[in-house]
């Protein structure tokens, strides 16, 4: 959460922060700003709300005679979205700008500290006691390296920071701890960015800055450096994506553009991990070594990746009687943990920077688990963290709520199933029915998307009611979680799921005429007939159902719209109910009018715990 983006360089710097920070909104959007350094000063420029309100202002700012700028998208965490609160934060004196990216931990003290020496805190940020850290330590070395590298040792928590001094010009300094940041080098001038896809098409090569490393950016060079000031040799790597990746091509939206894309993320994920049609290679992994003796498996993740791992659970524990506990992230982390080393922790994270994930996974480590990591970013901070990385093949999701990357990771759970079983010598016909039945999800999926027409039909009908239940039973549960989960990020509608079996204990006292209920029902599935009871139970007290149904031959009576999806076996449904969720969610909160990419609230990568 928030983005920092820096460039020195002769191409128009406004306009390359504006666009690397347009790229970084997804990870935050209550306020930005920039600070340019010119000749003879340095100005700043900061709005709340959307980067647009930024653009607004910038139309009047002459910025043309400054090579050098540093940019900031906020999400709020100390203090609120407010101007003052807003970044870049400056020194007293004016001459140091900087934006952060993280918390730092011990601002409180620090606070106290720098007030008791006569610093005047014009802001509620943790960020600000960095600034004045530095100012105090450029006091007495007259040099920003060296006061950046004295402040760092006073901090505690993370932070990526850039920053820069109007009597140093020609000069950025990218600070990293535990928060990501990368460096790119290009032909016209050099940059910093929380993400990659800020610096697609500005620069050709790019290095990636680890924990308590510095880099000193210049127009025509960068230098890389540890907190003890030793200098590091980097090699810099080619930056391979285009533009065209992190465009919205003809789609309204992002999240449009990328559900649409699953079907092909299906196939590209089959023919990694599936090569010959037949064999699972997970990725290099020696899978009988890391996997023969596991005795437990342990899932840690958040939000839809959660989803995911839920839903994993049921297949993994029925095709192999591997014990499988899913938490999430935040709750593992504080409970006491029963990992060991028989233990096979799977780290679930599209981002890889989901700070909650990544403790939790140093927190396994430290028990001996060994740790497996799906994630779609090969280059995140969560690699760190593991033995091995599966990886979700997604291509960058830029849409704040996952969609193509929950499919995609449902997909690589699915293999990793099949494999185990194989590994631990339990694998029958069933396992390899599902396998192969993997390969024609795909095409289903592409039948499903088709509908979308049918879909927003039905959107129109429910877009105006304030609340929703989701039931499901088994996998589907875990399928009615993300569902809804889909509904209330984007819509903002209060969407609830539940085991269907728990409706009559308790949520069925919600059931009126203004409660729609969206159910899914898959064809033999031993709970079939539950559900349509509990379906019945739900229309005897008035509540409008919405059926999402895996039989083609079943005669609807009961439900109010029945969305009928191609036959598939239980295990695999949740690849066909999810397009289906995300297109509802997806008509509906854009029959109401929201913000489908970028809603409230919310960031994309929760760089902190
Ligand atoms: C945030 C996002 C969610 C996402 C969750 C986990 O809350 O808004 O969409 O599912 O983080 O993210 P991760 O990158 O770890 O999968």
């Amino acid at each position: 959460m928030c983005g920092i983006v820096g460039y020195v360089g002769n191409n128009a710097v406004k306009d390359v922060l504006l666009e690397g920070l347009q790229r970084l909104e997804y990870r935050g959007y209550d306020s930005s700003g920039m600070a340019f350094v010119g000749a003879h000063q340095t100005q700043v420029y900061r709005a709340c709300g959307k980067l647009d309100n930024l653009r607004k202002i910038l139309e009047n700012a002459h910025t043309e005679s400054s090579f050098q700028g540093i940019g900031h998208i906020r999400w709020a965490t100390h203090g609120a979205a407010t101007e003052s609160n807003a970044h870049p934060h400056r020194s007293t004196d004016g001459k140091i700008s900087l934006v952060h990216n993280g918390i730092i931990e011990n601002y409180q003290a620090l606070k106290e500290e720098l007030q008791a020496q006569g610093f005047c805190f014009q802001s509620q940020t943790d960020t600000e006691t960095a600034v004045y850290l530095i100012e105090r330590e450029y006091q007495k070395y007259q040099s920003l390296e060296k006061a950046v590298i004295a402040a760092v040792q006073y901090l505690k928590g993370a932070f990526a920071f850039c920053i820069m001094h109007q009597d140093e010009p020609d000069k950025i300094i990218a600070v990293r701890k535990n928060a990501p940041l990368v460096i790119g080098l290009g032909k016209n001038g050099n940059m910093v960015a929380s993400d990659i896809p800020a610096l697609i098409g500005f620069v050709d090569r790019i290095v990636y800055l680890q924990d308590n490393e510095f880099a000193v950016l210049h127009q025509k060079d960068v230098s890389f450096y540890d907190f003890d000031g030793h200098s590091l040799l980097k090699s810099p790597e080619p930056l391979a994506l285009e533009a065209e990746q992190i465009s919205k091509g003809h789609y309204a939206h992002y999240m449009l553009k990328e559900i649409h894309e699953q079907p092909d993320i299906l196939r590209r994920l089959l023919s990694f991990y599936m090569p010959d049609g037949q064999n699972i290679c997970l990725n290099g992994i020696d899978a009988k070594k890391m996997l023969r003796n596991i005795e437990q498996i342990e899932i840690v993740a958040c939000g839809t990746s959660y989803n995911a791992g839920l839903a994993a659970k049921n297949v993994i524990e029925k095709l192999t009687d591997i014990p499988v506990r899913v938490e999430a992230a935040s709750e593992y982390i504080y409970q006491k943990q029963l990992t060991n080393a028989q233990t096979l922790v799977l780290g679930i994270s599209q981002s890889g920077e989901t700070a909650d994930t990544i403790t939790a996974l140093k927190q396994a480590r430290l028990k001996n688990a060994q740790i497996l990591v799906l994630t779609n970013r090969e280059d995140s901070s969560i690699v760190q963290c593991a033995d091995a990385i599966l990886p979700l093949k997604a291509g960058i999701e830029v849409s704040v709520a996952a969609t193509k990357s929950y499919t995609a990771q449902l997909v690589v759970l699915y293999l990793f199933a099949f494999k185990l079983a194989e590994v631990l010598g339990v694998a029958n016909a069933e396992t390899n029915y599902l396998k192969h039945a993997l390969f024609e999800l795909p095409v289903q999926m592409e039948q499903v998307l088709s509908a979308e027409k049918a879909l927003e039909e039905v959107s129109a009908l429910y877009a105006s009611y304030s609340d929703f239940v989701f039931i499901g039973r088994g996998i589907s549960y875990a399928g009615v979680l993300e569902g809804a989960l889909k509904l209330k990020e984007i819509s903002y509608i209060n969407a609830n799921a539940y085991m269907a079996g728990e409706l009559k204990h308790g949520p069925i006292a919600l059931i009126d005429e203004n409660m729609p209920c969206v159910a899914i029902l898959i064809k033999n599935s031993s709970t079939f007939d539950k559900i349509i009871s509990n379906c019945e139970e739900i229309k005897a007290r008035h509540g409008k159902l919405i059926g999402l149904v895996s039989d083609e031959t079943y005669q609807n009576k009961l439900f109010d719209n029945l969305i009928r999806i191609p036959n598939v076996c239980e295990e695999l449904s949740p690849l066909l109910t999810a397009p289906v969720l995300q297109l509802l969610a997806y008509h509906i909160a854009l029959k109401l009018g929201r913000e489908v990419d970028k809603p409230r609230n919310l960031a994309k990568s929760v760089t902190v715990e």
